[in-house]
């Protein structure tokens, strides 16, 4: 289910900032290159990422789903002085895609890409998270959020991508058949109803819930 009208969502993207170059490279290669390419954020959601990372200006960003690099070049755009990202990806063949971007935008000493299983990674990352994107396996959402949910100060993001799951959100037969529409209905109403924090879910392209930590407790 595409959420917005052809025309509006044109005119949304002429009255959006463009992507960089190397974006646009980015994207151009991963869709002649990679397999499934509408998992890259694009340009709407790029641009919303490295948006929201200039205001809240993290240190230290950790992002679960690296795919070909494009979130995390846009997240790095916002990173203030000293700032880095980690992110993750189970996918071994992206690594010379990934890593020739992060070069080409002069983010070596900025970016940290980790190959493996997040689950695995992510309790040998001993670091305070200021902001955490996840963006990997659905079915995992929830995991991941108690995972990195200690790693986060009070303050502290977390933003979840697609959590509407192209509408299928809405749909009971969804839920009940498909593991990942019922993972992302699961992770949705736990974070509704979890006190630690506020959310909001914005829809932009595939629904991105942002959750900002209130109380450890
Ligand atoms: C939707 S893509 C990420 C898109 C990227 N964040 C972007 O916006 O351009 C999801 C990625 O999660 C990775 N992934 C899936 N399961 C994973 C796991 N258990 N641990 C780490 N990465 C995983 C996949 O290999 C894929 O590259």
């Amino acid at each position: 289910m595409e959420f917005l009208d052809s025309a509006l969502e044109a005119y949304i993207l002429a009255h959006t900032s463009p992507e960089s170059e190397i974006l646009r490279q980015l994207h151009r290669e991963t869709y002649m290159k990679v397999l499934q390419p509408r998992m890259l954020s694009g340009h709407l959601q790029g641009r919303v990422l490295s948006m929201l990372v200039h205001m809240v200006k993290p240190l230290n960003v950790l992002e679960i789903g690296t795919y070909t690099g494009y979130s995390a070049l846009c997240m790095a755009e916002g990173l203030p002085e000293g700032g880095h990202i980690d992110t993750i990806d189970i996918n071994e063949e992206i690594i010379p895609l990934v890593s020739r971007y992060i070069a080409l935008s002069g983010n070596e000493n900025r970016i940290t890409a980790h190959i493996g299983n997040a689950l695995d990674i992510l309790p040998r990352l001993d670091k305070k998270f200021d902001l955490v994107f996840i963006d990997a396996d659905k079915t995992n959402y929830l995991n991941y959020y108690h995972l990195v949910f200690d790693q986060l100060p009070v303050g502290g993001h977390i933003i979840a991508d697609n959590v509407l799951w192209s509408g299928k959100i809405l749909d009971p037969d969804e839920i009940k058949n498909d593991p990942d529409t019922r993972a992302l209905a699961e992770f949705n109403e736990y974070v509704m109803n979890d006190q630690r924090v506020e959310n909001v879910l914005f829809p932009v392209r595939d629904g991105l819930m942002i959750i900002r930590k209130k109380k450890n407790e």
